[in-house]
């Protein structure tokens, strides 16, 4: 049997060195040594061959637009917000889908092959769903797209939001949005909790909400989201993304929140390079970090995914599209250096949020042939080093490959 690809002498996360050959798109085996013929070879001897990194919080509508029509000068999400409703009424059709393509060119170069994106369904002329809709069939068989209908100015809050969420459905974005605590009351917020799940189970889908940005401890919705989730029977179709009023509940409260969270298969997604830098804007000395409590909830067993949430927008000026740079913030935030943490940091940017997102990415024989050979040889150096994804494959081809930079000295040595 001839192959149509191998890559060779990789070592996988787990240390188990592997050559792996790929058949009509598909992994058709993983083995100590492959002697078959393939079509093409990829030395990847001695280097960490992975599942594809895959960002499960991103905002693509909003993405590469730093500067427009200004900069946000205080730094917090609510100017962030009312920046992005500014940028909103301006943008095109094309501007949105070339920005977009443009972070998705990027994000592919760093191994990036799957991003759930939110998009904001609150804009009346729809054009960052009708943008993103096309982005996802334009990049379709690299990178899977999945949308989130997102009411960015709130369910109730704002005029039609749930009209605009179903719209946005009906036109094929693929998952159930929301913000609760944007809204005016907590009791509004449980009903725009209520009201996603309700969709979610009428229409068969997931849901992802964005929970408790704040650093209001008294900010609960993710109660509500997991005795909705179990009451709607949409057990492992729910994520509760940011949840960082989390970081400053009572411990007394949390420790019957986290046991509810995980009986209600709800997965977390923390975003640390957004909330390090938005969270904790408030206080004087000491400022909490504001993400949420990471591994409280791995250690319960929830399904907990580190995001990028954005880059160079309305919220955030920085921002690369590697998910090895939101690895390596998320570690440090949660004080996460052990080594079996720091393992656990990189399955958190790769087989986490596969889960989330229902995708059936992995190297075992059958599985999607997605993966990325990094110039570095484990799962920890990657984060330490976030060093040249040397091939990315996406379903069988090879969709990118980067060159290590060289450095030389003068001294010698
Ligand atoms: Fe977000």
């Amino acid at each position: 049997m001839t192959f149509d690809l191998i890559v060779k002498g990789g070592l996988l996360p787990d240390g188990r060195q592997a050559d792996i050959a790929i058949a009509a798109g598909r992994i058709a085996a993983v083995e100590p040594c492959i002697t078959a013929q393939a079509r093409e070879v990829i030395d990847a001897t001695g280097r960490l061959v992975s599942p594809p990194l895959i960002d499960c919080h991103f905002h693509m509508d909003a993405t590469l637009s730093y500067g427009r029509p200004r900069v946000n000068t205080s730094g917090t999400l609510l100017e962030g917000i009312a920046l992005w409703g500014e940028l909103k009424a301006q943008q095109s059709r094309e501007d949105i889908v070339a920005r977009a393509l443009d972070y998705c060119r990027q994000a592919m170069g760093k191994g990036v092959l799957a991003i759930r994106s939110h998009v904001d369904v609150t804009d009346p002329n729809f054009r960052t769903v009708e943008a993103l809709l096309e982005v996802r069939d334009i990049i379709k068989g690299k990178i899977d797209l999945q949308l989130v209908a997102f009411p960015q100015d709130g369910w109730l809050r704002a005029a039609g939001g749930e009209a605009r969420v179903i719209r946005a459905l009906d036109a094929g974005v693929d998952v159930v949005g929301g913000i609760p605590h944007f809204e005016r009351s907590m009791a509004d917020g449980a009903a725009a909790v209520r009201a996603p799940c309700r969709l979610a189970a009428e229409r068969g889908l997931m849901v992802d909400l964005h929970c408790d940005e704040t650093d209001d401890p008294l900010s609960r919705h993710i109660e509500t989201l997991a005795a909705e989730t179990i009451a709607f029977g949409l057990q492992g179709r729910v994520a509760g993304s940011h949840l960082t009023s989390m970081h400053s509940m009572d411990n007394y409260y949390v420790s019957k929140l986290i046991p509810l969270i995980a009986e209600s298969q709800v997965a977390a997604i923390a975003n640390p390079l957004i909330n390090i830098t938005l969270q904790g804007r408030a206080d004087t000395y000491p400022k909490r970090r504001g993400m949420t409590r990471v591994p409280e909830l791995l250690a319960a067993g929830v399904t907990v995914a580190f995001g990028q949430d954005c880059v160079m927008d309305p919220w955030y000026p920085l921002g690369s599209g590697d998910m090895l740079d939101v690895a390596h913030m998320g570690l440090h935030v949660a004080l996460m250096t052990g080594t079996d943490q720091m393992r656990e940091a990189f399955q958190m940017v790769t087989e986490a949020p596969a889960r989330i997102m229902g995708l059936d990415f992995g190297l075992c024989r059958g599985a999607r042939a997605s993966l990325v050979v990094h110039d570095c040889s484990t799962p920890i150096d990657a984060i330490r080093l976030r060093p040249a994804r040397l091939a990315v494959i996406s379903d069988g081809s090879v969709v990118a490959r980067t060159t290590p930079s060289v450095t030389t000295t003068a001294q010698g040595w």
